[in-house]
């Protein structure tokens, strides 16, 4: 007991803490300074497609209207428009390439040097865009969807590299609703499934989210019901992987769900299937659907993104990669709280948020753990209200998301997005940090007291690094302990929130003196001075 307490002692002394006990309700403050009117290019340094895959891309730049687009040494089969900034076209030859991106406007100009690689792997970092379930959950109808992709380009978030535009469950038709609009075939006479009457027409949804720059995703389940009780792909896996496909579909979120009951044995037609469950003696049976639709949607001529859900079990994050996945869902479903849940089967903020360290060496390059979608703005899956997570809780959840190379998908109503979720959405340089090309995750490499320090290597050599105050207090801290934290000479620090430089700090004896709000972040870069 008297060693503890003194060791409390010590590493308060060591890191200078002091708590103060104010703790009343902050109103949303904004700390992303406004974008310049000059260009700025944003978004990923590298994109990943594959030979003969239909290529778009199109340039994250902000800056004021009109911007003239160009590229220098863009490969053959490629071409852009100079007007929208999209790159489109395809490659036939693997390799890579290095092209001088480049933005005009009257008050000036940006250059960024972007890397295609042309090969197998996708998704060289985290996907970024937006899905239906967090807001509208099954209430979701095509007219919504073409709101939130016209909403993505309107409110500029297309300027900071958000893409996707996903729609999640209840696209088809349901096995036992009251609700009319969901009634009807579930497939065609020649097993082809069928969207219901709130979707006519889906590869006129696809086109149209194309037309905009943007891309579009769908959901499923290997089972036959998807966890709203929708038609699933099982027994047409092939044939839905080649629909999405020839709809025009970019990523495919495949959700276990009814799956289990195949995976237990439940259903009798399932011979040469692995099982899964209590008694099996590898995870097989749990790999087994995954790696089915891996296989499908890799056979088409398009490159669709394939999420896999199924709430981190079987360690996923272990075996993800090899079925094809890019990310995965290492969590059951996030609330908008930052504590206790209704449900055991839902995560918080903070549960999820900081309980991702097991599968952060499984990070990299295509391959994304997934702690699940966001839960900033008006969110409510059907309900719809302001999130429940105080702004500092927000700066939080989105800071550590970046951290952990998480896949960015906004979940709130695309049309009632306001000024401060905007902002949290479009800081460029915190979404750097998750778009950062090396694709490594943070992990927690100091806990003290409240405080947890995250700690990501970046691709230029530099660092981010996350201060997050767990407690109820604020937390005033001088913080001493760099060298401990592999940080050697001099440091320059950069506030990201606030893209602003602050003192340069000797990691031998300089000291950080911080100000965390209660639940909150200060989230810096550290680049080497030398560098
Ligand atoms: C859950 C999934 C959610 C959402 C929902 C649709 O299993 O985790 O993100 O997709 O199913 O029914």
């Amino acid at each position: 007991m008297k060693s503890r307490l003194f060791l409390a002692l010590a590493l308060c002394f060591s890191l200078n803490l002091r708590a103060d006990d104010t703790n009343a309700p902050v109103a949303p403050y904004i700390l992303t300074p406004p974008a310049p009117a000059t260009p700025r290019i944003n978004g990923p340094n590298v994109f990943g497609v594959r030979p003969g895959s239909p290529f778009l891309f199109t340039i994250p730049a902000t800056g004021e209207r009109p911007i003239k687009f160009s590229a220098k040494n863009l490969p053959r089969g490629l071409k852009l428009d100079s007007k929208t900034g999209r790159i489109t076209g395809s490659l036939k030859t693997r390799g890579e390439f290095t092209v001088t991106l480049r933005a005009k406007n009257a008050p000036g100009a940006a250059e960024k040097k972007f890397r295609i690689v042309c090969g197998d792997q996708i998704s060289l970092t985290p996907p970024m865009g937006w899905n239906s379930w967090n807001c509208f959950a099954g209430a979701v109808s095509e007219a919504r969807i073409k709101s939130a992709a016209d909403a993505m380009v309107n409110s500029g978030l297309i300027n900071h590299g958000w893409t996707y535009i996903n729609v999640d469950d209840f696209w088809q038709n349901h096995r036992d609703s009251t609700d009319p609009t969901l009634h009807g075939e579930f497939r065609d006479a020649n097993g082809f499934i069928m969207p219901n009457s709130r979707f006519p027409d889906m590869k006129g949804l696809a086109d149209y989210i194309h037309g905009l720059g943007l891309k579009a995703g769908l959901y499923s389940s290997p089972g036959p019901w998807t966890c709203g009780g929708c038609t699933g792909s099982w027994q047409h896996e092939q044939q839905d992987a080649a629909t999405y496909a020839k709809w025009g579909f970019d990523y495919l979120k495949y959700d276990w769900c009814s799956y289990g009951e195949i995976a237990s044995g439940q259903i009798t037609n399932t011979t040469g299937i692995p099982l899964w469950g209590k008694t099996a003696t590898n995870n097989e049976g749990a790999i087994y659907p995954y790696r089915l639709m891996g296989k499908y949607l890799r056979e088409q001529d398009r490159d669709i993104v394939f999420s896999l859900c199924q709430y981190g079990m079987a360690d996923v994050w272990k075996w993800g990669g090899s079925v094809g996945g890019n990310c995965w869902r290492t969590t059951g479903d996030i609330v908008d709280l930052w504590g206790k849940t209704e449900f055991d089967w839902q995560g918080s903020l903070s549960s999820i948020g900081f309980g991702q360290d097991k599968a952060a060496p499984y990070s990299k390059p295509g391959n994304w753990n997934d702690p699940d979608m966001l839960v900033v703005g008006e969110v409510g899956w059907g309900k719809m209200h302001p999130s429940r997570l105080t702004p500092d809780e927000q700066y939080t959840h989105i800071s550590l998301w970046c951290l952990l190379s998480a896949p960015l998908l906004i979940g709130c109503d695309m049309t009632k997005i306001d000024d401060f979720t905007l902002n949290l959405l479009s800081n460029d340089e915190v979404l750097a940090i998750d778009q950062d090309a090396l694709g490594k995750s943070a992990t927690c490499v100091l806990t003290n007291g409240d405080v947890r320090v995250f700690k990501k290597q970046l691709e230029d050599g530099g660092h981010a690094l996350g201060f997050f105050n767990l407690g109820s207090a604020t937390v005033n801290l001088d913080f001493n302990q760099l060298s401990p934290l592999g940080f050697s000479g001099k440091q320059h620090v950069r506030d990201l929130w606030r893209q602003k430089n602050l003192a340069d700090v000797d990691a031998a004896n300089g000291v950080l003196p911080l100000t965390i709000p209660s639940h909150g972040v200060v989230f810096y870069k550290l680049t080497a001075a030398n560098q």
